[in-house]
């Protein structure tokens, strides 16, 4: 449908530049730099047509090149935004020559604002999210994003889609990669130190980009662990573990949420008004814009709540979904709802002032153009690769280290480097890529090669491929960046590998899951290794010799088999661009694996959803009848907050100020932290609490409140001291409310969520 530019005010000129004057020769207010934003907005709202508002309302498919349609579709007003989606965006080019159109070619020199995901780097990728969360360091995050907003922002990005601060419980969905775990209140922390590296403290300068936290919400509860399934999420769980994040984002000024797929108990989410209008605009005071995911407007059809896409569009609208990406029932039916009455004008005008408000927050209607040449020295600059490397290692989880086998010391002189890990540098970036380049990436065998020094002999083989085609599902072609990984195994591939073990001090084992088999549509009903990974493992640790593994996922994977034979188990998930050089740090103990789960391994795929924070059930405990599975144990293969490192801790018991504490009062907890062992080591201090007598309905077991990282020397003792106020023990009830109840309270401060003694404590009334 072809806008038609019917003058709504005629003050305004065309633009020659991007400064107009309105008769009088001044300029219109909304182009006054020195005017509040919201009067700006209001005067460019005022003098805007019906199709002008509706355009704003679109975004598109960021085009490779500004052909005719896509420049005329500009020059008709009928784009608000655009999604970057291929390797155009990466300079600025484009988008200049569009903005340019825009700005000096449409009647009121409304700016397109353009978006791209950029969740965990941008040409220098960092670790993926989940283990960054591994790293209990929020301020490690802010600085990895803050960096992927500068590289981004010199390739003419506005805006990005992120954080995904979805809870996930289930490591079937692959999109558990992309958050933080399994903990709300962690997620939190990290939403918001992902909003603040984004954005800055001034999201208009040059450096910087628009967040846009997501998928709001529920998304991470998918069916079955399958991509975009519905959710059955009780209010009460919402408010407790679903939303929290969500509000901490919108706390720390994110300018953008984006409304999920999913069906949230039978509601789809972008059609759902309670929660993006009760409770995102009316409870919480959200400024910003919603923009919906990729079509979940037309998808309302599909999800049966609408009749056709005219329904969609005013589900959508009405609901709270301020711009709709990619499917087009805004662009094609409004006009008419509008003209019908089904859809007000106060409701489209309220959208495109939202739009409207985040454009001038960014500045773009001041300084619309990018500079087109910082893009060529801005990317990979030495700290940024020296960042991935650091935040790599800071993400490792040591698993297992029987016998003190990592840190490797000289004495396990000839190193068997093997497994389809080893050296697919391609594969490092995991499933959120952007603009990753393959020969910039490093793979592990690079990384041991270039820093392992001469005390070491490495010798390579693969032993068998990352999958096998055909047996497992083919991996899509994901990017013209990152080719297909390799052949299928040989037939002496595994014999091979068993030989140079033999012949090896010790075999380091670098197996896990191709790229994209996490990340969005990336489920799986499996949580073992893919392919023949499980048969090398076995044929190799048979030979005796100790095998460290190291495990490249973006998931927690259920691999029981490798904990009983492996003599260490480092997980290093998806490290990103230099993220191998910190893996390998930490193998040799020039870096310590500081890293704790944020997400809980499971022991069989049987056991998901499983979470350290759940319910208790009314027969808890082992033994009969007690809901226990009959065919495995029913802990974990690895709890939440569970890592080693390269010393012991002893944590001492939690010691509290008082054990009775008014409601006015303080919680004052601490605990004597002690390095047992002979190296340096970093603890992480992890503070749960566990109300006994709540009154809307049963609390976790155990919830996360607090941690510290302490480095200790060997043999140093630290008394850590934590502070809870009463309104930290609070939580929601099912209408939203934040409870504080009093009663008895259980505190530990424990190397894990599972291990450690309560502290008891009564809050009174
Ligand atoms: C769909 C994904 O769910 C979302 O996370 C992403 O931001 C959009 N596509 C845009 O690429």
């Amino acid at each position: 449908m072809a806008a038609v530019v019917s003058a709504a005010d005629t003050t305004s000129v065309y633009h020659q530049g991007w400064i107009d004057l309105n008769k009088d020769g001044k300029k219109n207010v909304y182009e006054d730099p020195s005017q509040p934003v919201e009067r700006r907005v209001n005067d460019l709202l005022k003098r805007m047509t019906l199709d002008e508002k509706i355009g704003q309302l679109w975004q598109i498919d960021w085009p490779k090149r500004v052909d005719a349609q896509s420049a005329t579709r500009l020059r008709n007003g009928e784009v608000g935004s655009y999604l970057g989606s291929d390797a155009t965006v990466e300079t600025p080019l484009v988008r200049n020559q569009l903005q340019h159109i825009a700005i000096e070619e449409t009647r009121l020199g409304i700016p397109p604002i353009f978006g791209h995901d950029v969740i965990h780097g941008f040409r220098t990728v960092f670790p993926i999210p989940l283990a960054v969360a591994c790293a209990w360091e929020p301020e490690l995050f802010e600085r990895t994003e803050a960096i992927a907003a500068r590289e981004s922002a010199a390739a003419g990005i506005d805006w990005t889609f992120a954080p995904m601060v979805d809870l996930a419980r289930d490591p079937r969905w692959g999109r558990i990669a992309e958050g933080f775990g399994e903990d709300p209140w962690l997620g939190c922390l990290y939403g918001a130190a992902c909003v603040r590296g984004f954005q800055g403290t001034n999201v208009a300068d040059a450096d910087r980009v628009v967040a846009c936290v997501k998928h709001y919400v529920g998304y991470g509860a998918a069916e079955g662990g399958r991509d975009y399934n519905t959710t059955e999420i009780p209010d009460y769980t919402l408010w407790n573990f679903y939303l929290p994040q969500f509000k901490s984002c919108v706390d720390a000024g994110v300018l953008t949420v984006m409304s999920s797929f999913n069906c949230l108990s039978g509601v789809p989410a972008s059609g759902n008004s309670y929660t993006l209008t009760d409770i995102l605009r009316n409870e919480w005071n959200f400024r910003g814009f919603v923009v919906s995911d990729y079509e979940s407007v037309g998808e309302l059809v599909d999800h049966g709540v609408a009749a056709n896409e005219a329904d969609a569009a005013r589900i959508a609208l009405n609901a709270g979904v301020d711009m709709e990406m990619i499917s087009k029932t805004y662009r094609d039916t409004l006009k008419v709802q509008i003209g019908q009455g089904t859809v007000s004008r106060r409701v489209l005008d309220e959208a495109v002032r939202r739009v409207l408000r985040v454009k001038f927050q960014k500045g773009l209607f001041d300084h619309p153009y990018v500079d087109e040449t910082r893009y060529l020295s801005a990317y990979l600059k030495p700290d940024a690769l020296a960042l991935s490397r650091e935040a790599a290692a800071k993400s490792c989880v040591l698993l297992r280290d029987e016998h003190n086998v990592l840190p490797l010391t000289p004495e396990t002189k000839k190193i068997a480097l093997i497994g389809p890990l080893a050296d697919l540098a391609q594969e490092m970036v995991g499933p959120w890529h952007s603009r990753a380049h393959t020969n910039e990436l490093v793979s592990l065998a690079q990384a041991i090669r270039d820093d392992a020094g001469s005390d070491f002999k490495i010798s390579e083989t693969r032993g068998c491929a990352l999958f096998e085609p055909g047996v497992v599902k083919v991996p899509r072609d994901i990017s013209n960046y990152l080719p297909l990984k390799g052949s299928p195994t040989g037939p002496d591939e595994i014999r091979d590998a068993v030989s140079l073990a033999k012949s090896s001090d010790v075999v380091v084992l670098a197996v896990g899951e191709p790229l994209d088999w996490s990340g969005e549509d990336g489920s799986r009903s499996d949580l073992g290794l893919p392919g023949l990974q499980q048969q090398l493992f076995d044929a190799l640790a048979a030979t005796g010799k100790p095998i460290v593994v190291v495990l490249f996922s973006g998931r927690p994977l259920a691999i029981p088999q490798i904990t009983e034979k492996a003599a260490a188990i480092l997980e290093a998930w998806f490290p990103g661009t230099e993220g191998a050089r910190g893996v390998a740090d930490v193998l040799f103990g020039r870096a310590e694996p500081s890293g704790r789960l944020t997400t809980t391994f499971p022991r069989a795929v049987g056991q998901v959803p499983f979470y350290y924070n759940h319910y208790n059930t009314g027969r808890p405990g082992f033994g009969e009848y007690k809901g226990n599975y009959v065919d495995i144990p029913t802990i974990p293969l690895y709890p939440f907050g569970y890592g080693l490192a390269y010393t012991t801790f002893e944590f001492g018991q939690p010691r509290l100020n008082a054990d009775k504490i008014s409601f006015a009062g303080k919680v004052d907890a601490s605990v004597t932290v002690t390095n047992t062992g002979n190296r340096a080591g970093t603890a992480v201090a992890e503070l749960y609490i566990r109300a006994l007598s709540a009154s809307a309905g049963s609390r976790p077991v155990r919830e996360l409140k607090g941690f510290q990282k302490v480095l200790l020397q060997p043999g140093e003792s630290r008394t850590v001291k934590f502070e809870l106020t009463t309104h930290d023990l609070g939580y929601f009830d099912a209408n939203g409310h934040w409870l504080v109840d009093p009663g008895l309270y259980q505190l530990w401060i424990s190397k894990d969520s599972a291990s450690g003694e309560p502290a008891w404590f009564d809050l009174e009334k």
